[in-house]
C-alpha cells in the first residue's frame, strides 16, 4: 500500500490522525472480530453487538439500524455535534492544530442571534478556565485553596477534574466575559449568568464556590457543580441547571476521566458525591464516576452498558443503599448490565468513601466492602428478610409476593423472555423455592409458552404419618421460634435430625435445631440464610407455609410432638446408625443408602 500522501485538508489530516477503532473504542468497548471489530450499537436499543468496525475501511456500521458511516459521523452522531464541532474534537484529540483554526468564542451579541450547542460548550469551556485561574489567583483563590488542602484532594486531582472557584462576587465571570467581548447571553443559557428582575442585568450565578466541572465522556465541560465555601452559605450544592448540552439524569461525575478503566476493569462504580469520586480516584480506585444527587437512570445505565458489563453502586449507608436498591430494579429491568449493591455499613464507621479514605488503611477497607458488594436482586430480598425477620412465614410470604408485584410495577412483564426466565431462576434460588412458585406470584407473569396452570399446585405432603409430623413440628418452629424453649428435652430429642437419612430433609431439620438449640431465632428467613442449596431452601419453605395462618401453632407443634412419641423407635433406622457409628461415622448423620431409600 502507498504512503498516504498529506494533505493539507484539514479534514483529511484529521480523519488520518484519528483511527476510527481506537475513537469509537473510547465511546465504547469493542471486541475484534476476524479483521473487523464489533461492539454495541449506541445508536439503538442494542443487546447484541450490531455494530462493525472495519479497521482498513475506516468506516463503522451498524447491521441492525443501519447507521454508519466514518470518523465524524460517528462523532457527530453519538455527541450530537455539527461537522465543524466534531472536526474540532478530533484535532484536539489528535493534536493537530487546524490551519483555519480560530478558537470560537461565543461571538459578540448580534441582535436575536440564536446560541448554538457549540455556543454553550464553549460558554462553559471559558467559564472554566476563569474558575482555574481564580484558584490560582493569590487573593480570590486562597479560601477555595485551603479547603482543598483541608480536605486533602492533591494537586494532581484538582488537575484531573479541573477544579476551580468563583470569587466571592456578583461580577467575577461576567467582568470577564464583557472584557473579552463574549456573548452574556450564551453565559445567561449555559446558567452561568443570571437576569435581575428589575433592571434586566446580568450577574454571576456562582459565587463564592469551590467549582467541580461536569465533562461529558470526551471531556466537554457541559455544566458544574459548586459547593460552598462559606458555610453559612445555602445550599451546600449548587448545580447548573439542565440545558441543551446537560440533562442530569444521563450524565455522570467523573465519566471522562473513569471511562478508560471503567472498560479495563469492566466495571464501572457509582458513588453518591463528587468528592467521593475524587477521593476514589486519589487512592487509585480510578472506575469511579458519581449521580449527581439523582438515582441511577437509564440513562446512565446505557452509556454504561456499552463501556463494562457490571454497575456497582456504592452507597454510605444501608438506608440509602435501600432505596436506590428499590430504584435501580427498574434500570435493570430496562438495560442489560448486572447491577450490584455495596454499602459502608457494617464495614467501617466512616460515613462516605470520601470520610474512609481519609484514614489509614481506608483504600484497603474500601476495596474489600466492593469486592463483597451484592447483586441487586440478592440484595434486595436479603433486606426484605432482615426487616421481616422474627415474624412468620405467611408475612414473609406475603412480603414476597408484595416484592414481585413490585417488580412488575417496574417493567418486568415487558422485558424480554430469556432475561425474564434468568430473573425468575435468581430470585427462584435467593428466597429458596421452585420456580413454578414465583411465576405464579408475579401478576401476569407466567412465561407464555407454559401449560396454563389453572390453580396452584398444592405442596407436597408426605402420605408417611411420621414423617409428616416431624416436618410440620419443624414448620411449626418456623413460624413460631419462641416454642422451642417451651419444649422439653425428650421433646428436643423427638426432633432429632439424626432420625433422618443425609439428604434435603436432613438439612432442614438440622438449620432449624442448630439455631434455636443455639439460642438463636429458627424462623424460616434465617433457616433458609443457614441452608446452601435451594432445594432444601425450597423445602424449609414448604414446611412452614402448610402451617395454615389460622392454625394454633403451639397447640399444633405438641400435637406433632405427642404424635411422633407414639411412635415406635424404628429400629431398623436405630439397627443402621449403631452400625455407622461402630464404623467410626457420625451417629446423627445417616449415610444414604445406594440404591433406593
Ligand atoms: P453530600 O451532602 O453527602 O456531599 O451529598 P459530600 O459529597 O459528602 O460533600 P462534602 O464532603 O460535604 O463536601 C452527596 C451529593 O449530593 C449532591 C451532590 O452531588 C453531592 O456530591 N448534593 C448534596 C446536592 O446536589 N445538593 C446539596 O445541597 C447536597
Ligand atoms: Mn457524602
Amino acid at each position: 500500500m502507498a504512503v498516504p500522501v498529506r494533505n493539507n485538508d484539514d479534514r483529511e489530516r484529521v480523519r488520518d490522525a484519528s483511527d476510527i477503532v481506537r475513537v469509537i473504542g473510547e465511546h465504547l468497548t469493542l471486541k475484534a472480530k476476524g479483521r473487523e471489530y464489533v461492539g454495541l450499537c449506541p445508536f439503538h436499543d442494542d443487546s447484541k453487538p450490531s455494530m462493525t468496525v472495519s479497521p482498513a475501511k475506516q468506516i463503522f456500521k451498524c447491521f441492525a439500524c443501519g447507521a454508519g458511516g466514518d470518523v465524524f459521523s460517528f462523532i457527530e452522531k453519538y455527541h450530537n455535534m455539527e461537522f465543524r464541532e466534531s472536526l474540532e474534537y478530533l484535532a484536539e484529540r489528535a493534536n493537530i492544530k487546524l490551519s483555519a483554526f480560530q478558537r470560537h468564542e461565543p461571538g459578540v451579541e448580534t441582535g436575536e442571534q440564536v446560541i448554538s450547542r457549540n455556543d454553550l460548550v464553549q460558554a462553559n469551556a471559558s467559564a472554566a478556565d476563569f474558575f482555574k485561574a481564580v484558584l490560582r489567583h493569590s487573593e480570590h483563590g486562597a479560601a477555595a485553596r485551603e479547603i482543598i488542602a483541608r480536605r486533602g484532594i492533591s494537586p494532581e486531582m484538582v488537575e484531573r477534574f479541573n477544579i476551580g472557584a468563583s470569587p466571592a462576587r456578583w461580577d467575577g465571570l461576567l467582568m470577564t466575559i464583557e472584557k473579552k467581548g463574549m456573548n452574556a447571553r450564551a453565559f445567561a443559557e449555559a446558567g452561568l449568568l443570571k437576569t435581575r428582575e428589575s433592571d434586566g442585568t446580568y450577574y454571576d450565578s456562582f459565587r463564592n464556590r469551590l467549582m467541580f466541572p461536569i465533562q461529558d465522556q470526551i471531556g466537554r465541560y457541559i455544566a458544574f457543580g459548586g459547593r460552598k465555601i462559606d458555610e453559612a452559605d445555602e445550599p451546600k450544592y449548587l448545580n447548573s441547571p439542565e440545558t441543551r448540552l446537560f440533562q442530569k439524569s444521563g450524565t455522570l461525575f467523573g465519566l471522562h476521566q473513569a471511562s478508560r478503566s471503567i472498560q479495563t476493569e469492566r466495571t464501572a462504580i457509582i458513588t453518591e458525591g463528587y468528592t467521593d469520586t475524587i477521593a476514589c480516584h486519589q487512592a487509585g480506585i480510578t472506575n469511579v464516576v458519581a449521580t449527581l444527587g439523582t438515582a441511577l437512570t437509564r440513562g446512565h445505565a446505557a452509556v454504561l452498558r456499552r463501556l463494562c458489563e457490571t454497575v456497582v453502586l456504592l452507597f454510605d449507608g444501608d438506608d440509602a443503599g435501600s432505596r436506590a436498591a428499590d430504584r435501580a430494579v427498574e434500570v435493570f429491568f430496562a438495560e442489560e448490565i448486572d447491577v450490584k449493591i455495596a454499602t459502608l455499613a457494617g464495614k467501617t464507621d466512616a460515613k462516605d468513601p470520601d470520610e474512609l479514605l481519609k484514614r489509614d488503611g481506608g483504600a484497603d477497607v474500601l476495596r474489600s466492602v466492593i469486592a463483597s458488594s451484592r447483586d441487586l436482586l440478592a440484595y434486595r430480598f436479603e433486606r426484605l428478610r432482615e426487616s421481616l425477620a422474627g415474624a412468620g412465614v405467611n408475612a414473609l410470604s406475603r412480603a414476597i409476593t408484595d416484592d414481585l408485584t413490585r417488580m412488575v410495577q417496574l417493567g418486568f412483564n415487558s422485558i424480554p423472555m430469556l432475561r425474564r426466565r434468568l430473573i425468575v431462576r435468581q430470585i427462584a434460588s435467593i428466597v429458596g423455592q421452585d420456580e413454578q412458585v414465583i411465576w405464579r406470584a408475579i401478576p401476569g407473569g407466567r412465561p407464555s409458552g407454559q401449560a396454563p396452570q389453572t390453580e396452584a399446585k398444592p405442596l407436597s405432603v408426605p402420605t408417611d404419618p411420621r414423617r409428616r409430623r416431624f416436618q410440620d413440628a419443624l414448620g411449626c418452629l418456623m413460624c413460631d421460634p419462641s416454642l422451642w424453649r417451651e419444649l422439653t428435652d425428650a421433646e428436643h430429642e423427638l426432633l432429632d435430625p439424626g432420625n433422618l437419612d443425609a439428604g434435603d430433609e436432613h438439612d432442614v431439620a438440622d438449620a432449624v435445631v442448630t439455631l434455636a438449640s443455639g439460642g438463636v431465632s429458627c424462623d424460616v428467613g434465617a433457616v433458609c440464610g443457614r441452608l446452601e442449596n435451594a432445594a432444601a431452601q425450597s423445602l424449609a419453605t414448604q414446611w412452614a407455609a402448610r402451617v395454615e395462618s389460622d392454625t394454633d401453632v403451639r397447640a399444633y407443634l405438641k400435637d406433632c410432638l405427642r404424635g411422633l412419641a407414639s411412635f415406635e423407635v424404628d429400629t431398623s433406622i436405630e439397627a443402621r446408625r449403631r452400625q455407622h457409628a461402630a464404623t467410626g461415622g457420625n451417629r446423627r448423620l445417616i449415610p444414604r443408602p445406594v440404591q433406593g431409600r
